[in-house]
């Protein structure tokens, strides 16, 4: 039995078999014309059942890589696994376990939304035509489209388009859902639903991968996440261990700032930063120090303490940390 310990990513747990997986890539790199690296040799690993966040600022590399993955644009470099397949060349066989929203899906706009989804039904020839009314309407249900399922799609809302492209990826039951920023264009009530669908969908057994720039969707939803940055993967695993891995940190308002940092460098502590959030606070990893006793050594020093905070980290101090500056956390 193939281990991926030493071949698919150091991020997959010893002993992790490739059929845990509904997704791997190895070194997947897409270099466009021009010259620009839009991935960079990533290395992704999606856990079999796992809800799956792919997060990164605009411009990242999510939707190219979400093409690639789908066959829909040819790697430079590198090779994917689908559902324990080998692609491209199991494109054929693994596709109609796959559902997918991509960016800019095709929608004839003069044909109702129903109509749509039933052309988009009759073109898999691997599906059961009998139980094609019953699916539609079950698809449109499901992303709350049956009000509107009559309309025209040129007269649909960006929302409603964006429902109405999850539903074509609804029409038969998946392994593996994959979602490009499903939640684009919706408001908030439709990006509840949207969270709540695909809790729904991982919930019956399907994986989900889905990206966003948006990191409280992420953390809404996902239970696993991997961090883009400039085509490059910056971190992946399970949420709760991203979190885990960032420290406490102590933070002191003082305005001897150059002492305060001298006291804290002193007491060994790593991570010694100032003017973070302030330009009168300094700030450390706590580690295993008491807090009580780095202000006693701050008092005794003769340093002015106005106030001290220890704060745990935040996933939105993570990503910010892991993606650089600009990345879009508020939404
Ligand atoms: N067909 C193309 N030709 C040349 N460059 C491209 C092409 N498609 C994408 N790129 C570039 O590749 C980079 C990654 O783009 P991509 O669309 O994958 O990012 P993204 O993470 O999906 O961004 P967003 O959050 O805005 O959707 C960008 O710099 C983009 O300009
Ligand atoms: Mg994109």
């Amino acid at each position: 039995m193939l281990t991926v310990q030493e071949d698919i990513t150091s991020s997959a747990p010893p002993g992790a078999r490739a059929e845990d997986y509904s997704i791997v890539t190895r070194g997947l790199t897409k270099r466009f014309r021009g010259g620009q690296v839009a991935v960079d040799h990533l290395d992704l690993a999606v856990p079999k059942g796992s809800v799956f966040g792919f997060l990164g600022p605009n411009g990242s590399g999510k939707t190219t890589t979400i093409r690639m993955l789908l066959g829909l644009v040819a790697p430079s470099e590198g090779g994917w696994e689908l559902l324990g397949s080998p692609m491209p060349g199991g494109l054929r066989t693994a596709l109609p376990r796959v559902g997918a929203l991509v960016e800019g899906p095709s929608f004839y706009p003069y044909l109702s939304g129903e109509a749509n989804l039933r052309r988009y039904d009759a073109a898999d020839p691997t599906v059961d035509r009998r139980t094609a009314s019953a699916r539609i309407g079950d698809a449109l249900d499901r992303v709350g489209l049956t009000a509107a399922a009559r309309k025209r799609y040129r007269a649909y809302s960006l929302g409603m388009r964006q429902r109405l492209a999850i539903a074509a990826a609804l029409l038969r039951p998946r392994e593996l859902l994959i979602l490009d920023e499903p939640t684009n264009g919706l408001d908030p009530q439709g990006t509840r639903e949207v969270r709540g669908l695909v809790k729904e969908i991982a919930a019956e057994g399907t994986t989900v991968f889905v990206s966003s720039h948006l990191l409280a969707e992420i953390e809404q939803m996902c239970s696993h996440v991997a961090v883009m940055r400039a085509g490059r993967l910056a971190a992946q695993g399970p949420l709760a261990a991203l979190r885990a891995g960032e420290a406490v940190r102590i933070s002191v308002e003082t305005p001897d700032v150059t002492r305060a940092e001298a006291v804290l460098k002193g007491l060994g502590l790593s991570g010694v930063r100032t003017g973070q959030d302030a330009d009168n606070e300094v700030s450390a990893e706590l580690g295993e120090e008491p807090a009580e006793r780095i202000c006693a050594e701050l008092v005794t020093a003769g340093i002015a303490v106005r106030g001290l905070a220890v704060r745990r980290p935040s996933l939105e101090d993570v990503f910010v940390g892991l993606t650089g500056e600009g990345f879009d956390v508020a939404g």
